[in-house]
């Protein structure tokens, strides 16, 4: 029992370690994203550097890839192991101090590792929609501005969007208060600013990605 114990904390320390980065690369990707309120060369630009680190950026890749991997199978193992632990759940009491949000992190984990899977086939394999190989502005970069416009003109694919970022966000909702237990470093005297923190990073998260999609479909932005 007590080596369960031990390797279950381990878990949710990696859990942790890997989440806290991942949750930085989200942050810069939605400020990324929202470049495109500055304009097309603003956004074009921005990916046209990205680009131009090459190898750098295949370092980058590589290392969200493998953090992310990580951290879907631990959390994976770590659920099984709970419902095989404890098969038949609490009642009531126990599902009361829980929110909906920490009681549903394995489901809409998976289905932000889809929604994931689906993004970069569309917008950096591009082979949902080809014709966003062929797409140039006119200093010769790959005009990601249009490719967006492009993308989100669809609402079908836009709905993809928008429930992938919605459950992104109730996810991130939970992971902040849950990284810093998981790391011994909630107490008493910050519990409550960490457990504000953590729903509006949630909900920051939501809206700061769910908007270009929205502002595309309804024309704000053309
Ligand atoms: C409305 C929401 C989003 C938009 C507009 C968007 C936009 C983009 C674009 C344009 C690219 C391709 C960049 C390029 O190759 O030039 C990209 C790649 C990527 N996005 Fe997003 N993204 C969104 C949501 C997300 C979310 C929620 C995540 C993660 C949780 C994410 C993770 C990634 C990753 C991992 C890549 C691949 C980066 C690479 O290897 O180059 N994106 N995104």
């Amino acid at each position: 029992m007590s080596s369960y114990i031990t390797s279950s904390v381990a878990k949710k320390y990696i859990m942790a370690l890997t989440g806290i980065p991942l949750m930085l690369f989200i942050f810069g990707h939605m400020l990324g994203n929202l470049q495109i309120f500055l304009g097309a060369d603003a956004i074009n630009n921005y990916a046209a550097t990205l680009q131009g680190l090459g190898g750098f950026l295949w370092a980058i890749r590589i290392t969200l890839f493998v953090l992310f991997i990580t951290h879907a199978i631990l959390s994976s193992i770590l659920y099984v192991e709970n419902k095989l632990a404890r098969p038949v759940s609490y009642h009531k009491p126990a599902t009361v101090v829980a929110t909906l949000t920490s009681r549903t992190m394995i489901i809409t984990g998976l289905i932000i590792v889809c929604f994931l899977v689906f993004h970069i086939f569309h917008y950096t394999v591009q082979s949902i929609d080809p014709s966003f190989k062929h797409l140039f502005d006119t200093q010769g970069r790959h005009d990601v501005y249009t490719m967006l416009i492009k993308g989100f003109s669809n609402s079908s694919i836009t709905s993809i969007y928008l429930l992938g970022v919605v459950l992104l966000g109730a996810h991130v909702h939970h992971a902040a208060a849950s990284a810093l237990q998981s790391l011994g470093l909630m107490n008493h005297k910050y519990a409550k600013y960490i457990n504000f923190a953590g729903p509006l990073l949630g909900v920051i998260v939501a809206v700061g990605y769910a908007v270009v999609p929205l502002c595309v479909l309804f024309k704000v932005i053309k």
